[in-house]
């Protein structure tokens, strides 16, 4: 049972009482074996379709999300039971195949990549799995050129895989299109594990550095890094009701 104002004010009067908690040390209680990984990684597999839409990939170099973020891409999108979802750096069609499969059967997908070729790609893999035309709206262009231009408050999921360097650039934009419960993803959080290595400082490296700790101290985030393929950093846009 909530009390008066609903889950969505109870939380966010829990979250006002009890700032943001900082362990003062890593609590690791087991450590995973790569053989308990790998297992965890193709828990759900993959089929055919997105085989082929991974073998597209590798044809024009471009590095689609791993199954285990599919994956989670696909639960979140069905938690949301998401209608309106945006996408930035469609690649092959991997992670919007994931994102389709899990959304509303009318929800629309909103993709963009500054390749027009990776968007035809993508449009084989959803036409190979009957996704109807209407419901993958791919946009090519810049991700910053472009978002700007869609809703606000519209979308209940955005999906950020685009260039690393604009990520931080790509959290303004999705905080701005998100409606309040909405969700924000980012794949290649841990960065072939040079996100957690203080000693790497390149420029996409930094950036996801950056990125994480924004995400992590913004008061009107619930936040959580998974650490499936590359790293699936998530957050939740909480409710703030009107004061
Ligand atoms: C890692 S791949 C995306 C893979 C895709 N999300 C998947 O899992 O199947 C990155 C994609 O972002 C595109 N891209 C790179 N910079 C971009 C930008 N500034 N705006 C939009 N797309 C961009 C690339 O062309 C490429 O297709």
């Amino acid at each position: 049972m909530f009390p008066l104002g609903g889950a969505n004010a109870l939380e966010s009067r829990q979250r006002h009482a009890h700032p943001r908690i900082r362990p003062r040390r890593p609590l690791i209680t087991t450590p995973i074996k790569p053989a308990s990984w790998t297992y965890a990684e193709e828990f759900v597999a993959e089929d055919d379709i997105l085989a082929a839409a991974r073998a597209r990939a590798e044809e024009v170099g471009v590095t689609p999300i791993g199954s285990g973020g599919g994956a989670a891409l696909r639960f979140l999108a069905s938690v949301l039971d998401a209608r309106a979802v945006v996408e930035i750096g469609t690649g092959t069609g991997v992670s919007g195949l994931w994102l389709l499969r899990g959304m509303r059967s009318d929800g629309v997908l909103t993709t963009v990549d500054i390749e027009a070729e990776h968007q035809r790609l993508a449009k084989e893999t959803f036409n190979d799995a009957d996704i109807p035309a209407n419901r993958a709206r791919t946009i090519a262009g810049a991700g910053l050129d472009v978002l700007p231009r869609l809703t606000d408050g519209h979308y209940d999921l955005v999906f950020c895989d685009g260039d690393k360097r604009e990520y931080g650039a790509y959290l303004a934009e999705a905080l701005r299109l998100l409606r309040p419960g909405g969700v924000v993803a980012f794949d290649n959080a841990l960065w072939h594990d040079r996100v957690a290595d203080p000693a790497q400082r390149d420029e996409e490296t930094v950036a996801i550095r950056d990125l994480g700790r924004t995400i992590a101290d913004n008061e009107a985030l619930v936040p959580v890094l998974l650490p499936v393929g590359d790293g699936l950093l998530v957050a939740k846009k909480v409710w703030t009701p009107e004061a």
